[in-house]
């Protein structure tokens, strides 16, 4: 219950897709199909209100790659690496704590602020934070690992800051379709600050909502053409082209997923009550109600201490249930588990928790 990918079958409308392009006996350099880009802005308008330009796509195989990109591209002309800070928000999603430090530039955390059961931006320190080496803020909307939403008003703020600080908005919404709640919706950054969306690089993925991770297409969605230039230069020869077959499941997936999508919210959604419930039953254990995302972030404080456990990731991994540890993300006291799973399977994750407590 660790790895960020569910354990549900990939839509039919995907395999059927790729079944019939096999059909077609040419696997050689594939461009993004035209139907693709249509689908995608499309997709951009229909689902979030957000008109893009065609242009201003570059396909990528994978979000991750992506965003070591978008990092290499701001870093200041003439500088040593170390010389550009990134700024990112734990606790977060561990490559962008590791990207940063695996180009050889300089990380500066400004961790989240946890209140009355919210987590939030801490301005304050964020605008201390930057400095005249600052490039970039790497921001994870919705924020893994806790499944946090932010606001059109807090991603105005930040693009509006970059803008002003003449930085880059460095946004990856891999987890934009996974809103658990019927009256909330995803508001990509660029579109919640329109005017400053030359500050912004979104980066987006089918992977995540259509449990398709292994086929790696994604696309990066840059306005200023200066950074889009610099942006495709530095995906020229070193991240591979996206595979062929990843076009067809993308395609299907952003033309044809979305009844099997509504489906999967309103399962993920269950899940994610029944465990809230349950985990928030056991001594020593308590969650949030989380935004989006099918990853649970569980406070294990009062357990670690109470258990007096050691390391109390390898607790839970003893009592047969894998779970992410939070100081991979940042922060020791919790753990993150993954509830896209059968409700059979989380609630066998759950028993095996329950009386691995009782019986210590
Ligand atoms: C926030 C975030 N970004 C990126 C990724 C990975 O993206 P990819 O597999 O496309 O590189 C994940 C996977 O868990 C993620 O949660």
């Amino acid at each position: 219950m660790w790895v960020a990918d569910m354990e549900f079958a990939t839509p039919k409308v995907i395999t059927d897709a790729l079944k019939e392009r096999i059909e077609h006996p040419i696997f050689g350099y594939t461009a993004a199909p035209l139907t693709l880009v249509s689908a995608v802005t499309d997709y951009c308008a229909n689902r979030h209100n957000w008109t893009i330009d065609a242009n201003c796509l570059y396909w990528v195989p994978g979000v991750l790659p992506a965003l070591t990109a978008a990092c290499q591209v701001v870093a200041k002309k003439g500088t040593r690496a170390e010389e550009n800070e990134i700024i990112v928000f734990p606790p977060v999603y561990h490559p962008l704590l590791e990207i940063p430090e695996k180009l050889g530039q300089t990380r500066v955390d400004v961790p989240m602020i946890y209140s009355n059961g919210q987590w939030s931006l801490n301005f304050e320190l964020l605008e201390a934070s930057i400095t005249n080496k600052t490039v970039a803020i790497l921001l994870s909307s919705p924020h893994n690992p806790m499944g946090v939403m932010f606001t059109a008003e807090e991603l105005y703020q930040l693009a509006s800051l970059c803008t002003e600080r003449k930085i880059v908005l460095i946004s990856d919404e891999i987890h934009c379709d996974l809103i658990l709640h019927d009256d909330k919706k995803h508001i990509p950054t660029a579109l919640a600050a329109a005017e400053h969306h030359h500050s912004v690089i979104t980066i987006m993925s089918p992977s995540k909502t259509f449990n398709v991770a292994g086929a790696n297409c994604s696309f990066a969605h840059i306005t200023d053409p200066c950074l889009l230039k610099k942006f495709q230069h530095e995906c020229h020869y070193t991240v591979p082209l996206v595979p062929t077959l990843s076009y067809t499941v993308a395609e299907a997936a952003y033309a044809n997923g979305w009844q099997w999508h509504s489906e999967l919210i309103d399962y993920l959604r269950a899940n994610h009550d029944y465990l809230h419930a349950a985990i928030n039953d056991i001594d020593g254990l308590s969650m949030d109600r989380i935004d989006a995302t099918y990853l649970a972030w569980i406070d294990t404080r009062h357990l670690t201490k109470n258990l007096k456990l050691d390391d109390t990731n390898a607790f839970f991994t003893h009592a047969g249930v894998g779970l992410s540890p939070g100081s991979q993300f940042g922060d020791s006291n919790y753990q993150r588990l993954n509830f896209a799973c059968s409700r059979k399977q989380l609630e066998e994750g759950v028993d095996r928790i329950r009386q691995a407590i009782a019986k210590r």
